[in-house]
Order: structure tokens, then sequence, then C-alpha cells
């Protein structure tokens, strides 16, 4: 069997569409609105007909193709409110992130042989748990009214953090990945308790419980494996950076500080890692470049004449 796999092996049914990852565009957008506006009016086809076929071909067609800084605020969920289509679209990226998950920590059992015996175990037991996860979520996505599949799936959290170092696979995935996920849960479960919906709200507070497992597993492994490795820790630390960066983009990260400090990550790095942004485009200059593009857009589709940038 394949060792160090790359995203686009990995296998899906026929209900997943796979998108590809969009991260090198938000990184290098420039914070101007009007070179947003044209930035995105000119790969517009291309937006479309990575949506095809998913519901999101409808919110285009609406919106236009700055259709995901409005109906997801760029990433960003608050924490009282979402539409049911924010609240579907999270979960199911959620959903599949676990999937990516599951598969990334099997991966590291597979990919590093000469590992320790804990090391493997460890990375064993959170396959058990990423598995629960994937169908809890299966669940909430039915319990909020979606399906499968009705999303396309970006592989970006597997791109960003599948290393072929053990010492960056675990940061990568253990850290940088799996602390992006208490964030999320942390979030959705003060959502769940704001708007009385106990389903969500507890199905995660467990899910939370088993993530932060998995960061101390990084928290630890990542320690034993650079110990007295001056250069290791050095690099771990460059790349936990990169990786944060470009889980950055658009916004201000807020953290589970509480839950993240538990799982073994410092007050320092938790400060550097809402310090870190991606040096794209600011959340303000995306919105106001994405309500251009819908009025651009509709106008368009009324077929009136819109000028030129
Ligand atoms: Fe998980
Ligand atoms: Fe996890």
């Amino acid at each position: 069997m394949k060792r160090f796999m790359e995203s686009e092996d990995l296998a899906r049914d026929r209900r997943f569409k796979r998108m590809r990852s969009q991260n090198t565009l938000m990184r290098s957008l420039p914070d101007d609105v009007t070179e947003i506006v044209r930035i995105f009016e000119s790969i517009g086809p291309k937006l479309r007909e990575r949506v095809s076929g998913t519901i999101l071909e409808e919110v285009y067609d609406d919106l236009g193709p700055g259709f995901q800084f409005l109906t997801a605020s760029g990433g960003r969920q608050s924490k009282d409110e979402r539409t049911p289509l924010q609240l579907r679209m999270q979960l199911h990226g959620i959903f599949v992130g676990e999937i990516q998950a599951l598969e990334a920590a099997g991966r590291t059992v597979w990919d590093f042989p000469d590992t320790p015996w804990e090391f493997k175990r460890d990375m064993a037991r959170q396959c058990w748990d990423e598995a629960r996860h994937v169908q809890a979520y299966e669940k909430l996505i039915e319990h909020a009214g979606g399906k499968v599949g009705e999303f396309p799936e970006s592989t970006f959290l597997f791109d960003a953090s599948c290393h072929d170092d053990p010492v960056l696979r675990i940061t990568g995935v253990n850290r940088c990945l799996e602390g992006l996920a208490c964030d999320a849960f942390r979030s959705l479960i003060d959502y769940g308790k704001n708007v009385g919906d106990d389903i969500i709200a507890q199905a995660i507070d467990f899910i939370l419980a088993d993530e932060l497992t998995h960061v101390r597993f990084g928290s630890e492994w990542v320690k034993e494996m650079t110990r007295g490795d001056s250069e290791r820790i050095a690099r771990a630390r460059e790349f936990q950076r990169e990786t944060e960066r470009s889980f950055s983009f658009g916004s201000q990260r807020e953290l589970a500080r509480e839950e993240r400090l538990e799982a073994g990550f410092t007050e320092d790095e938790l400060d550097e890692i809402e310090s870190l942004s991606s040096g794209g485009a600011k959340q303000e200059s995306l919105i106001r470049a994405a309500e251009i593009l819908r009025d651009r857009h509709r106008a368009r589709k009324n077929g009136e004449e819109v000028a030129p940038l």
C-alpha cells in the first residue's frame, strides 16, 4: 500500500463533489475592494463550475461570484446566530473535516512504521474517535435539514497538514487542524445553547472532549519526538506558524482558549495564533466587494448595462 497519499487519492462515493482549495487565491488577494471585485468577476465562471451540482449553485446564481463572503462571513461564524444555510454549511464542512481527520490519523499509523508502538496506539485510538465523529456529524447534518454531499468538499485541511515528516504531521494534524476543530466546536456549542438546540450543544460537547485528547496527543508527541533537538523544535514551530496562517484568512481567529490550554497549548502560542494573519484582504473589504459583486451580478441578470471596472 502506498505511503504519503495526496488528497486527490482520497476515496469518496458519488455523493461527494470535490472543490479545489481556494487558499492560495485568498492569501494573494489585495486589500482593495475594486481589485477584489475585478478578480472575482474574472474567475466567476470557474467558481460557478466548482459549485455546480451542489446547493451552492443556487446561492451563486442569486449572489454572484462573491457569495461565499455573504453566506459564511468569510468563514467566521457568530456565536449567537447562524442562518439555516450557514449552519448546514458549517456542519457539512466539519463533517468532511472529520473524514479527513480520520484519514490523516489512519495515514499516520501507516506512513511512519518506525515510530514507537505507543504513538501508533494513540493514532489508532484517534481513528476510532474520528469514525464516531463522522457518524455524529452525519446525524447532525440530518438534524439541521441538510444532506451529505449538498456542499462541495474542500481538502485544504488534509493538504495543509499531511506532511511526510512525523513531527510536522502531528504538528499539522493534531495541533493545527484539531485546534481549529476545538474553536469551531466551542462556538457551535455556545450557539446550540443560545438557540435552545440541546442536540447540537450536547452532541458537540461530547465530541469536543475527544478533540482535546487529540490535541494533547499532538502536544505530547511533538515534545517527545523533538526532545533535545533544537533545530527540529524550531522547524515544528515554524511549520505550525505557516499552517495556522493558512487557516487564518480574512478574519481574526476566535480561539477556544480554555480548551486549548487544557490540551497543551501555551498562552504564548495562543497569543501568536491570534495575531497571525494571512496578509490577504480584510474581512470588511471582502464583504464590501461581495456586495458590489452581488449588485452587478443581479443587474446583469436583469439585462441592465454594467459598467466595466
Ligand atoms: Fe474529530
Ligand atoms: Fe480529532
